[in-house]
């Protein structure tokens, strides 16, 4: 898909999601710079601690002969708790505060992100979706998303508070130190070098991680949502140990990236006891006790932000890896758009027509090839052809799922790429060969289209539909929960409800493009006079693989390879020969 995105471009817009809190992040910010001041003077408690034993009752700051300030301050060492809990307080106040801060504005830009997604995937077209794999995008969604939380606000927490915690220690070390401590501090690039070099190799490894995860989500959804041929052709194992191909490329990652976030630490720990050992050598020769204790202390204060300024690097990737693929998708741009001039459909048709109309999904295979229509209102056309002729892409392109590649659809002779795209879709109904009922009740999915329709609309549609008499059996009537998590109904029963729905929508153009194919005879002839229902007075498009429920129709269009190949009424059609008559001698000769 999209690749032309700059790494610091994809930060720039992360960080654009941090914009809005600008008030939280300078509190933050503040408290992070109170955070590292009360840090630094956790070395001194350790030194006013260390003076106040040896002088007994009272601390003498006499033995620092390089700060001349600090010689002649002297108290009394009963204030001494009183300076360990203050700091403490503090230095946990202060790193409560920002951490709070941060963590509210990292959800927030991640609920922010996830709902920017969310309402860009349902607003992008069809031919988005038939470029990617659903699983993937449920990946950027939840996993891709999740990762940037941490790295927008981690991020700034460690690239504002470790160099403050950093700064403002230094002075402490020389305080204690005196000026010889810069060999102390020039100790330290012998720690972050390696540390940097590993954050480098972690961040090739993350990324593999990431992009195999996303086919762990891939592959789960796909074969959850087909277990039943998954079973039906006995290929568990199969997809068991294609899973554990997949789980076991991501694991190997993680052995591999585990490996070096483990080994961070005690590195970290034994360089760093290298440098302190030089540090306390020089010490042990050179200072009082309470200094040198102090002169640790400050130095062990390095640590932490260290190891986190180390890190950061790799945060940054894993979230500009993660922000790429978001961005991916908000990037791009739903191809069947509301023209800006666009005017409303007033949902009175006088006629529809095909005017040259050619359709391509991928370029090169016309899948519709010079369509040439006039239908005129209240007219029932009926399409038969082979699966695969184009008749369901042919009655989809009035909705503009899709828009033509040559041609145009008009309605009233208005290119129907003119009209409101809300407007035009208000006026069509559809039944389609694979229903799709939402998880909520009875009622609602009738009324998915008009949620404030009242009871009895929703009552009248569904008896139009012949659906009344099985939702008046179900353990809740009309409200029983449907879908993923409720009741799961029969294809016929489903295709009811969704019948019901277009009734209930009371659109001038219809759309039944399989309708009845779930349905035994029995019930067909059940629906087909809920669908007669329907039709009446409407502009119809029918497709059905049965031709006994096309023979009144008003005008039949055979199609064969993307061509209307032969038009008229069923016994013109019978009369001509040719495919309609080898199609309907294939079916009535069973
Ligand atoms: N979303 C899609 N992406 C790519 N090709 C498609 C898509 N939908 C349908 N096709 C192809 O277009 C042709 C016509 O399909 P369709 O209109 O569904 O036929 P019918 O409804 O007559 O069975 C087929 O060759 C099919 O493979
Ligand atoms: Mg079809």
């Amino acid at each position: 898909m999209l690749q032309y995105l700059l790494p610091m471009d994809i930060y720039k817009r992360l960080l654009a999601y941090v914009k809005p809190y600008k008030g939280r992040l300078t509190l933050a910010i503040v408290c992070m710079f109170l955070f590292s001041l009360a840090n630094a003077m956790v070395s001194a408690t350790l030194y006013i601690i260390i003076n106040g034993l040896e002088n007994k009752h009272e601390v003498h700051m006499d033995n620092i002969p390089h700060v001349p300030f600090l010689t002649s301050v002297s108290f009394p060492a009963i204030w001494i708790p009183f300076l360990i809990v203050g700091v403490f307080f503090f230095r946990g106040l202060f790193d409560y505060i920002s951490n709070y801060q941060m963590s509210s504005i990292g959800i927030r830009a991640v609920r922010q992100i996830r709902d920017d997604l969310y309402e860009h995937l349902v607003k992008l077209s069809n031919d988005f979706y038939s470029r990617g794999r659903t699983g993937d995008f449920l990946s950027r969604i939840t996993h891709d998303v999740g990762s940037i939380q941490g790295a927008v606000t981690d991020v700034i927490v460690d690239l504002v508070k470790q160099p403050l915690v950093i700064l403002f220690n230094i002075p402490m070390v020389f305080i204690w130190g005196g000026p010889n401590a810069i060999f102390a501090i020039l100790i330290f690039p012998l720690v972050a070098i390696p540390i940097t070099l590993l954050g480098k190799r972690l961040r090739h490894i993350t990324k593999s991680m990431q992009e195999r995860a996303a086919d762990i989500t891939s592959f789960i959804s796909e074969t959850l949502a087909g277990l039943n041929v998954v079973k039906a052709f006995n290929r568990e194992e199969a997809e068991i140990s294609k899973f554990r191909a997949i789980n076991r490329s991501v694991f190997e990652y993680f052995k591999k990236s585990v490996r070096i976030t483990v080994v961070q630490r005690p590195l970290v720990e034994i360089l760093g006891s290298i440098g302190c050992a030089f540090a306390v050598w020089y010490g042990m020769k050179n200072l009082p006790p309470d200094r040198f204790i102090a002169f640790v202390g400050s130095l062990f204060i390095f640590y932490e932000p260290l190891k986190k300024i180390s890190k950061v690097n790799s945060t940054i990737q894993q979230s500009i890896a993660a922000g790429g693929r978001i961005f991916e998708i908000l990037d791009a741009v739903p191809s069947i758009q509301n023209r800006k001039d666009a005017v409303p459909f007033n949902g009175k048709v006088e006629n529809i027509s095909f005017d040259g109309v050619s359709f391509s999904y991928e370029t090169g295979k016309e899948v519709l090839e010079d369509i040439r229509l006039d239908i005129r209102q209240g007219e029932i056309v009926a399409l038969v052809g082979e699966s695969g002729s184009g008749k369901s892409t042919l009655v989809n392109l009035l909705l503009r799922y899709y828009d033509p590649k040559k041609g145009a659809v008009r309605i009233n002779g208005q290119d129907i790429r003119d009209y409101d795209l809300k407007s035009l879709r208000d006026s069509i109904a559809i039944v389609s060969q694979d229903t799709i009922l939402f998880n909520s009740t009875v009622s609602e999915n009738i009324a998915y289209g008009e949620p404030d329709a009242p009871v009895e609309e929703i009552k009248a549609a569904a008896e139009a539909a012949y659906a009344n008499h099985f939702i008046e059996t179900l353990p809740s009537g009309y409200d029983t929960p449907l879908g993923e998590r409720g009741l799961k109904l029969s294809g016929g029963q489903r295709q009811r409800i969704a019948i019901a729905r277009a009734v209930l929508k009371d659109a001038p153009i219809v759309i039944l493009d399989e309708a009845t194919s779930h349905l035994d005879t029995g019930s067909e002839r059940v629906v087909q006079t809920a669908m007669e229902n329907l039709m009446k007075g409407r502009t119809v498009f029918v497709i059905a693989h049965r031709l006994s429920t096309i023979q009144s129709a008003d005008r039949i269009l055979v199609l064969e390879n993307g061509r209307i190949v032969q038009q008229g009424n069923s016994e013109g059609l019978l009369q001509e020969g040719g495919a309609y008559k080898k199609l309907h001698d294939l079916q009535f000769s069973l």
